[in-house]
């Protein structure tokens, strides 16, 4: 194969905008291990005075998790909130059809975002739930005037959680969701809604749950948009089977790896044309390449739910994972005038970066893509120009599709001026260079490189091989800024940092 080179003429004096470092959130549902053996486990020897999983916790600040999104998901459409405070008693859980042991409510919650250092985000039941439930949900939180404020201190906490980030409702436009709405009920029930949690807090951010579809949009915009902050949107590219088998051809998975990007377009779109670009903001609160395995969910028999234990095999999640997530987060780089949060789905285990076992974690590749970009990555998004080979691919329905062999994105910390370059390398199997101009008029540097990469597409963590994907680091010392060339491996994801 001939040698690629691809070519990232940069304009430093060119700041296309500032990202949101909401956009390296995560997000946390009680599904099957997320949450009970998941970062919740107070029998286990690893756990805290709380029952969090100390290791868990220490993973999620290492990547400085910004935003946890919370109950969930499918789960909170009939989650009845008011359960989970004070007494607490097992209930039915009508999203999952198991048995909710419902320990872990509002409070733990608030003290798990505490200990990792993130803002708690809540999803408020849209479903079953109305504008009452939700508006004393953020009087219990927010409020020291009140029954329900009177109610959090009686649970032992007198000073309020301050919960800032909250939305209304999740997929609710879906057939699949419990208390599911039309368009025109959906506006009436967002403009109830944000009125009387924006009556009990006025300084909360309001999402809404919300999809690509102008119809959907324009009726609740239209009835509420004044009152909201955001609109959330949800998107996976990758199906397992009923019988819990996860896709594994690369090529096949990464020709999805820019329909993320579509999505926001798609969504920036919608709010321009109706007016609130530049009011409303994108939250893209759910997202993975990988769906959850939850099988028959759909359907009204019975539930095997040992199935779902198929997301918790860690050789599921390989480069093609790792090269997906970096593609992800540049788009919201790209785009960081509209999307300000992204929560990762979801943090603990299923298909999440951090999987838990009886005596530790593994660190899944994901979670060296966020360390890269969470660590190694600066505020400021620095116009540039990329032209890269691409390759044909063959999509999952047979077609072919072209696919850009480098992405790459320049990011700057506007204090210090140093530089971090995410470079990500497409292909499955074929190296590039990248020719890099436009820094300085010349002049030698250092510069630090850390890599992603795994010896093969399929290369991932496991407890028995922790370290087969990881960060590498090496040092380089660059002879002219102002045009140097570094190269990528095949899958692979990279940051170079230039002080
Ligand atoms: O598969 C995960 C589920 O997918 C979440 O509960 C829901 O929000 C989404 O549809």
């Amino acid at each position: 194969m001939t040698k690629q080179q691809a070519v990232l003429d940069i304009l430093p004096d060119h700041v296309d905008g500032s990202r949101d470092f909401m956009i390296f959130g995560h997000f946390l549902e009680h599904f099957h291990r997320q949450i009970y053996g998941g970062v919740y486990d107070p029998g286990s020897h690893l756990a805290d005075e709380n029952g969090f999983r100390r290791d868990v916790i220490e993973a999620l600040r290492k990547i400085r998790t910004p935003v946890i999104r919370w109950p969930g998901g499918c789960f909170v459409s009939a989650y009845p909130w008011k359960k989970g405070v004070g007494r607490r008693v097992p209930y039915y859980d009508k999203a999952w059809r198991v048995e909710e042991p419902n320990t872990f409510g509002t409070d733990e919650f608030v003290k798990l975002c505490r200990e990792v250092g993130a803002e708690p985000f809540i999803c408020t039941n849209a479903g079953t739930g109305g504008p009452e439930d939700m508006s004393d949900w953020v009087e219990y939180c927010n409020l020291d005037i009140g029954e329900w404020a009177a109610r959090r201190r009686a649970n032992g906490h007198g000073e309020p959680f301050n919960v800032r980030y909250w939305s209304i409702g999740n997929e609710n436009y879906g057939a699949w969701e419990m208390g599911a709405k039309t368009a025109d009920e959906w506006a009436r029930l967002v403009l109830e809604s944000a009125k009387m949690m924006k009556r009990a807090d006025h300084s909360i951010e309001l999402a809404i749950a919300s999809i690509p579809d102008l119809e959907w949009n324009a009726k609740a915009l239209r009835e509420a948009g004044d009152l909201l902050d955001w609109v959330s949107i949800h998107g996976y590219w990758s199906r397992a089977s009923d019988e819990g088998i996860f896709e594994k051809g690369y090529d096949n998975i990464i020709a999805r790896a820019f329909e993320p990007e579509e999505r926001i377009v798609s969504v920036k779109h919608i709010l321009g044309s109706l007016g609130y670009l530049g009011e409303l903001r994108i939250a893209f609160d759910e997202w993975n390449l990988r769906g959850w395995c939850h099988p028959n969910f759909m359907s009204f028999g019975p539930v095997d739910h040992a199935l779902m234990d198929c997301n918790d095999i860690n050789s599921n999640y390989n480069m093609a994972d790792a090269v997906f997530t970096a593609c992800f987060l540049n788009s919201c780089l790209r785009h960081c005038d509209v999307v300000g949060m992204a929560n990762f789905s979801p943090a603990v285990n299923t298909v999440g970066a951090i999987f838990t076992h009886k005596d530790g974690v593994v660190l899944r590749p994901t979670y060296h893509v966020f360390d890269l970009f969470t660590n190694h990555s600066f505020e400021e998004v620095v116009h540039s120009a990329l032209r890269t080979p691409s390759f044909e691919v063959e999509t999952i329905d047979g077609e072919s599709r072209s696919v850009p062999h480098l992405d790459a994105v320049v990011t700057r910390d506007p204090a210090s001026g140093d530089l971090g370059i995410t470079l990500v390398n497409l292909h499955g199997n074929a190296n590039i260079t990248c020719r890099i101009r436009g820094l300085d008029a010349g002049g030698s540097g250092n510069a630090t490189m850390r890599t992603v990469n795994g010896a093969s597409v399929d290369a991932f963590n496991d407890v028995d091989q922790p370290d087969a994907v990881a960060i590498e680091e090496r040092s380089l010392a660059i002879e002219n800024r102002a045009d140097f060339t570094i190269d990528c491996p095949a899958h692979s994801v990279t940051v170079l940092n230039l002080e």
